[in-house]
């Protein structure tokens, strides 16, 4: 796995995401602000901070169709999908409800040195 650095960690506060465009494969790399259908070999992930004060990290279009999870209600530990109302779980990328019935991916993310790195 590689190590990416998303984002400052004082940016993101508690109840706050922050969602950016990363290129994939052997040297990634954030390139600019998250795309519903991003350029090919990119992606979208979306990094959450709980109130409670835990990260999740987990990819920001919705399995449904091309809707930015990042731009829904971040409510306890789920992010909802302003397209058709589907609700994510941040800890398993899994949807609560229907209509979309397909999990977004999920990656490990930590915090470091007042940065937030996540693990592709
Ligand atoms: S586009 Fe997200 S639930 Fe339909």
């Amino acid at each position: 796995m590689t190590a990416l650095v998303v984002a400052d960690a004082a940016e993101v506060g508690p109840g706050e995401v922050k969602s950016v465009q990363v290129r994939l494969g052997p040297e990634p790399a954030v390139i600019g602000p998250p795309q519903e259908q991003g350029p090919p070999g990119t992606t979208a992930i979306v990094v959450a901070h709980t109130e409670a004060g835990e990260w999740y990290a987990i990819g920001d279009v919705c399995s449904h169709g091309p809707v930015l999870l990042s731009e829904g209600e971040f409510d306890g530990c789920t992010l909802e999908c302003w397209g058709h109302g589907s609700r994510f779980d941040l800890a398993n990328g899994e949807p609560e409800n229907l209509p979309a019935d397909q999990p977004v991916p999920t990656y490990p993310v930590f915090v470091e040195d007042g940065q937030v790195v996540i693990h592709l």
